[in-house]
């Protein structure tokens, strides 16, 4: 398979021919990610294959969020204060069906925590946190070391002593 470029989301792309296997996730690329970048609620990221770069292969969103204290897995729950904690929201990942299995959607969440790490230096996060929208999606995010928040299977956390050491 092709190598890829990653970049924020422009104007020129086509994003019609986007199809992931889930509708809301084909239809926020193809509608609304334009918007949310506008309105500042969302940065979003596309993978575009080095032979074809007018094509959007996959893409994520990233977005500012804080957590209840108290929702949080026991282990990070007993060393944070009971105020909100600060996170990052990976509100959305997905690859268009004709990349799936062979590696971009790894790809895609190594640089959305990479790019997360980056910017928790200038504004801290305590992790990185999910909504799945199904079983096979929070698979997925377990495979990654993602933990389930207590009483919520779909939301999943990624704590931030889990991101690469050399990013710290
Ligand atoms: C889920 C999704 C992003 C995975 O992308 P992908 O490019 O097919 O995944 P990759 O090829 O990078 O797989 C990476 C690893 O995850 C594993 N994996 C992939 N899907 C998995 C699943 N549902 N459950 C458990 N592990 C899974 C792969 O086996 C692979 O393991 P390895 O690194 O040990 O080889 C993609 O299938 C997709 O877009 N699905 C539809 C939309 C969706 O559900 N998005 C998530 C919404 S929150």
């Amino acid at each position: 398979m092709t190598g890829y470029r990653i970049r924020a989301l422009g104007d020129t792309l086509a994003a019609a021919d986007f199809h992931c296997g889930n509708g809301q996730l084909d239809d926020y690329i193809r509608r609304y990610a334009s918007q949310d970048i506008k309105r500042g609620l969302a940065r979003v990221f596309v993978a575009l294959p080095v032979g074809d770069p007018g094509r959007i292969a996959g893409y994520f969103t990233l977005s500012a969020a804080s957590v209840s204290a108290t929702s949080l897995p026991d282990e990070l729950r007993r060393k944070l204060p009971r105020y909100p904690v600060p996170v990052a929201l990976l509100g959305r990942l997905a690859v268009d069906k004709a990349f799936q299995a062979h590696g971009l959607g790894s790809i895609l969440l190594a640089d959305a925590c990479i790019k997360v790490a980056g910017a928790s230096r200038v504004l801290a996060v305590a992790g990185l946190i999910v909504d799945a929208k199904d079983e096979a999606a929070a698979a997925f995010y377990r495979h990654f070391g993602f933990v389930a928040m207590p009483g919520q299977e779909m939301r999943l956390l990624l704590p931030r002593k889990a991101f690469p050491a050399d990013l710290e």
